[in-house]
């Protein structure tokens, strides 16, 4: 890849070509969870752009650019009001459209001017579902806000983990097109982070890609498995245009500037079937951190802790121009490819891939899911037990750091984990 190439393919700003192509898909950018009585406004940066999350008196989620339109004062200072925000320094206050509905000087001394009616600062439609809050930032009309069909899976415990990453969104992407990465970086360098003399996991032996509606898909064929192995035969998804989709989790980057992206994933616990039938009454949210601040290095005990080491490693802006692709990168390549052919689509002026304008097929969309059965029919507490990978979850978190235990407790009562032994958030995950 030249460097032109590249610079096309990692800029998101406003005005650039990946940027146009990722405003079109709906972004989860926050747990509904994060917005509490008095936690109700928080700044945040997405593609380029300082923006404003806020949920008002009457519980409307609301996205705005940061700046007042009087004179530029920061709106994440302001306080909400019934409906939208209200600017702290001379009260303009603006609905979730952005239309200035409130100038209180002004509407004392001259009412009939109607001046805030001519005042409307940048907004942006807001929706929640499963938990999440989703923004879409592209041009109007918004398409359809994808219903995954794991969002609606019963009988579950559902956690969502948000962290800031401190490199471009497309090296983390391409790291959910790379099965042979969990091999290395999963297996073998956990268990040599546990023992230095331990032995190297099971190898792939075969990986393939494929394209369908929602993304593309990664199959591996392993040393360990069988060959009817669901990760041969249904494998995971890379899901269009910036998620990772595990059958049990989702993890979508989201660009906050061209050097940072928020890590925002969605994790479903089926809980066994002795504890059916469990309702979940909210889904906690968490801040996962990514330094260790004992020694100033990353985190590197949990699984998509690895993942950021790896997506960190490879620079602010990973430099494609010096990198050498191998057999493993078919679906990188898949992947850099579909992005140009998203490109030219909306040059065009048609719609990129995955986007959804039909309403009723937006509606608990099925996604190829290796372990659909286990999470849609559940099983018992000593079949999870004995499962290859889903046994150790019941140990402990295995995905990220820094789980509160509030989340770890409220987990073992759904599952019905009695006496378990809290293991430390510093031990390595050997898997
Ligand atoms: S700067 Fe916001 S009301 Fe004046
Ligand atoms: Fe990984």
């Amino acid at each position: 890849m030249d460097l032109a190439e590249n610079i096309l393919l990692t800029q998101v700003g406003p005005g650039t070509p990946m940027g146009g192509l990722l405003r079109r898909h709906w972004m989860p950018i926050a747990g509904a969870t994060e917005f509490g009585e008095t936690d109700r406004i928080k700044p945040i940066r997405l593609m380029g752009e300082d923006l404003v999350l806020y949920k008002d008196l009457s519980g409307t989620f609301g996205l705005v650019q940061k700046e007042c339109a009087h004179r530029r004062a920061d709106l994440s200072y302001g306080f909400v009001e019934k409906c939208g925000i209200r600017c702290n320094y001379h009260g303009w206050a603006y609905d979730q459209t952005g239309q200035c509905v409130e100038m209180p000087f002004e509407d004392t001394v001259v009412p009939q001017a109607k001046y805030k009616d001519k005042i409307c600062i940048t907004a942006y439609p807001v929706k929640l579902h499963a938990g999440l809050v989703w923004a879409y930032l592209g041009p109007l009309p918004a398409p359809e806000l994808p219903d995954w069909e794991l969002f609606n899976f019963t009988n579950g415990f559902r956690q969502i983990v948000v962290s800031q990453i401190p490199c471009n969104w497309l090296q983390c992407q391409e790291n959910s097109i790379d099965p042979v990465h969990f091999e290395w970086m999963h297996t073998n360098w956990s268990r040599r982070l546990v023992d230095i003399t331990s032995e190297h996991g099971p190898k792939h032996l075969q990986v393939a890609f494929d394209s369908f509606e929602y993304g593309l898909v990664y199959r591996r064929q392993r040393e360990d498995l069988p060959e009817d192995h669901t990760m041969w035969t249904v494998g995971r998804v890379c899901l269009w245009p910036n998620c990772f989709f595990l059958g049990d989790h989702f993890e979508w980057r989201v660009p906050v500037d061209d050097e940072n992206t928020l890590s925002i994933s969605w994790f479903y616990a089926r809980v066994p079937r002795e504890q059916e039938p469990y309702v979940q009454r909210e889904i906690p949210t968490w801040h996962g951190p990514v330094v260790d601040p004992a020694t100033g290095r990353w985190i590197n005990t949990h699984v998509l802790n690895q993942d950021f080491i790896a997506w960190c490693g490879q620079g602010k802006i990973a430099d494609r121009s010096r990198e050498k692709l191998g057999l493993g990168d078919r679906g990188i390549q898949m992947l850099r490819r579909q992005l140009h052919d998203d490109l030219q689509a909306i040059e065009r002026g048609e719609d990129p891939k995955g986007v959804i304008r039909d309403p009723s097929r937006a509606r608990n969309i099925p996604l190829p899911n290796s372990e659909r059965t286990y999470l849609a029919e559940g099983d018992t507490f000593a079949g999870i037990q004995a499962h290859r990978a889903f046994g150790a979850h019941l140990v402990r978190f295995v995905f990220q750091a820094g789980q509160p235990k509030a989340v770890w407790d409220q987990y073992c009562t759904a599952m019905g984990i009695v006496g378990a032994e809290i293991v430390s958030d510093d031990k390595v995950i050997s898997i």
